[in-house]
């Protein structure tokens, strides 16, 4: 398990992690979500020891970060992983195998568990970015860690080697590894992730189930009703609303006021075709989170 306590960094004299307290229990996928420059990377860095850290602690199974024991225990991709171009999967894998003290058939077991085995002969100047980053994963799982650690690891995948990507982080944690992984992209996260951590500016500012900080938020359900051919102007004198898409209204209400609308809705059959419920996505909530507390609405 991981535990993070007050955590603070400073870079040139400013704070880049504020404070930060977040843990990771085993079996847990927790996304670490925030902009460029939040301090994502810097709090990766931080519980791998790799960056020193200027206050607080850092715990990871009770051992400190950076020590032998951690470093056995904790996976790392980092957010740019490069590989020899002209080296194979295979070449690369079994070096970095002998590395970390792994028998060469773990590392062909790994390309087989990553989806690679097929392609572990050919030289990496030839593989896809989703391809890299699955050795990348490969590459971090050597050693059978605990804990692992992924860096924007799908920044760049298509939807499909994406939708693979999480397969296999969902299997990590399935056989009881922690998983903190950060992003930038949001949508991604919404079924693929047991808890939400967003960084803004260096500090935490918000760290819950998706379920949770959609109510703690309070955000709007869209509603989005199709008219009838030509009808959109009527429905809209009787509901409100605002056009998109030609012939669609939409229409925003709290949650507990959504079944008195869908009722309103459902008595103009003559003007009605279909209806969409669009509950607030992760990006809405994470645009809510990450904005400053005095403006949000
Ligand atoms: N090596 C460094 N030296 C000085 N400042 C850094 C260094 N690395 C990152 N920073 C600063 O720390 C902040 C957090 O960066 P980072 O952790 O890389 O954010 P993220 O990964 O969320 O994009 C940024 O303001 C960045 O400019
Ligand atoms: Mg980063």
């Amino acid at each position: 398990m991981l535990q993070i306590d007050g955590v603070i960094k400073y870079r040139d004299g400013r704070q880049t992690v504020t404070n930060v307290s977040l843990t990771v229990e085993a079996g847990e996928r927790v996304a670490l979500l925030g902009h460029n420059g939040a301090g994502k990377t810097t709090l990766l860095r931080l519980i791998l020891g790799l960056t020193k850290i200027d206050g607080g602690q850092i715990s990871i199974f009770g051992h400190p970060p950076g020590s032998i024991e951690a470093r056995r225990l904790t996976a790392y991709l980092p957010e740019n992983v490069d590989f020899h171009q002209s080296l194979s999967g295979k070449e690369v894998l079994r070096h970095l195998a002998r590395l970390k003290g792994d028998r060469a058939t773990r590392a062909d077991d790994l390309l087989e568990r990553v989806g690679l085995a097929a392609d572990a002969e050919r030289r990496i100047s030839t593989y896809s970015k989703g391809m890299r980053q699955r050795l990348g994963l490969a590459q971090a799982l050597l050693g059978d860690p605990r804990l692992s650690l992924l860096d924007e690891p799908t920044s760049g995948l298509d939807p499909i080697a994406r939708w693979e990507f999480y397969e296999l982080v969902g299997e990590l944690a399935a056989g009881g590894g922690a998983v903190l992984l950060s992003s930038h992209a949001l949508t991604e996260m919404e079924a693929r992730t047991d808890r939400i951590a967003i960084l803004r500016a260096g500090k935490l500012v918000a760290n819950d189930t998706l379920e949770s900080l959609r109510r703690s938020a309070g955000l709007p359900v869209r509603l989005r009703v199709a008219a009838r051919p030509d009808r959109a102007e009527d429905l809209m004198a009787n509901l409100g609303g605002c056009r998109i898409n030609g012939r669609s209204v939409e229409l925003a209400c709290q949650a507990d006021e959504k079944m008195a609308l869908l009722s309103s809705i459902n008595a103009l059959p003559h003007l009605v075709e279909d209806i969409d419920i669009v509950p607030p996505g992760l990006d809405d909530l994470y645009r809510y989170f990450s904005a400053p507390e005095e403006t949000r609405s």
